[in-house]
């Protein structure tokens, strides 16, 4: 188990495209498992390579996982070399990313989506759905092609957003807090 530093905005491994996977040996197994093990310890729902400093299109998600409740359980899943396919319908709730920390506002995504690749043994996946499932496949397919969330904020959301990365990181503390309100409101519905 390795938990990554994880790159945060700024960082211009956040802004680059990442490569496509060509070689899928252990090397890349244990990217993929530490990668997991960054994700959980976040606590994040999705993570890709570019976040901890690598320039492959992979990335792993669990949006099921409740990291407040005990008794969830951790079923995280790898997509490497992604194609993503939007969905019918919009959503507009709120996001984040643990390479902003500590701030989220609302972001225009398809209310489904559907990501088509492989596993990191190379075997093909497929995996559809709505809401928060659909806007994190959005979310990670960004990270891959060197786009934060942050450019597809529009109007007040975008002007507040470049005041809040303007006014510096946010406090460890209030990071968690926010957090932990935000989960509690995707619980909630
Ligand atoms: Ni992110």
């Amino acid at each position: 188990m390795a938990v990554l530093p994880i790159r945060t905005v700024g960082d211009p491994v956040l802004r680059t495209p990442a490569d496509p996977v060509e070689t899928f040996d252990a090397r890349l197994e244990r990217l993929a498992t530490d990668m997991i093990d960054t994700m959980y310890a976040a606590p994040g729902v999705g993570l890709a390579a570019p976040q901890v400093g690598v320039g492959l299109r992979i990335f792993v998600f669990d949006t099921q996982y409740d990291a407040d409740d005990p008794t969830s359980e951790r079923r995280p899943l790898v997509v490497v070399n992604p194609v993503l396919t939007p969905g019918p319908g919009v959503q507009d709730g709120p996001e984040g990313c643990l390479s902003v920390p500590g701030l989220y506002f609302p972001t225009p995504r398809t209310l489904a989506a559907s990501v088509s690749g492989v596993d990191a043994a190379g075997s093909p996946v497929e995996y559809s759905g709505e809401g928060l499932l659909a806007r994190c496949f959005q979310h990670e397919v960004d990270h891959l092609d060197g786009t934060l969330y942050l450019a597809r904020l529009t109007g007040d959301d975008r002007r507040a957003a470049q005041a809040a990365l303007r006014d510096g990181p946010v406090d460890p503390a209030e990071a968690e807090q926010a957090g932990r309100e935000l989960r509690s409101l995707r619980r909630s519905g």
